[in-house]
């Protein structure tokens, strides 16, 4: 373990929003667009600050929604760090729905999305600080973000099938 890894918990950033009118479709529920970009913000801010530098989209994975969210719905978005590679890093993110005046909230989305650490001065990549997960949920994440990863370079055509050791390992079970 690297001297500058960090714990998961140092990094989670929770977003709120309130859905208005201009966020919406024709039929009155938050375009997946709209979703989009607020889950790209929360998720970067995360990944920032788990890196300590500045981070890009490099790709956005399992986007899924289970079900529409509303005009004046409170949408809340929960980013989390699952684990970092050499200078990308994976966070996972859970979105949370309920009515503006309701108690409990239902989870309507969630998705994998990974960033790029740039180095300030030659805008290339740099290696990010190493991740520490400590709950049992982090460490199922941060096991199986190996095979994501594979998956994700697999099907964007970085990497080549024959390459991909742990997603092999995991379907052949
Ligand atoms: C991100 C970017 C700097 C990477 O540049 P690059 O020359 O491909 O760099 P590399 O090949 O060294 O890849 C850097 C890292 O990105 C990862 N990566 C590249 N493409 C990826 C993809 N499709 N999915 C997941 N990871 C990817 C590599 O695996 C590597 O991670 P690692 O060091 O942890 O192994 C470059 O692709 C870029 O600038 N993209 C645009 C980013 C952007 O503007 N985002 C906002 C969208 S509007």
């Amino acid at each position: 373990m690297s001297k500058t890894a960090k714990p998961i918990k140092d990094s989670k950033t929770e977003m709120n929003e309130l859905v208005m009118p201009n966020d919406t479709n024709p039929l009155g529920n938050l375009m997946g667009g709209n979703l989009m970009r607020w889950m790209d913000i929360a998720s970067g801010i995360c990944a920032a600050k788990h890196c300590g530098a500045h981070v890009v989209t490099v790709s956005v994975d399992h986007l899924t929604f289970s079900e529409p969210i509303k005009l004046g719905d409170v949408v809340t978005i929960r980013a989390e760090v699952t684990r970092a590679f050499n200078t990308s890093i994976e966070i996972f993110l859970e979105v949370f729905t309920r009515g503006m005046l309701e108690e409990n909230s239902r989870k309507s989305n969630q998705a994998f999305f990974t960033f790029v650490a740039l180095d300030e001065r030659s805008m290339r990549p740099k290696v990010v600080p190493e991740v520490i997960p400590e709950t049992e949920e982090e460490k199922k994440l941060f096991d199986e973000a190996i095979i994501r990863r594979e998956m994700r370079l697999v099907l964007s055509g970085k990497m080549k099938p024959s390459e991909a050791k742990f997603s092999m390992d995991f379907l052949n079970q």
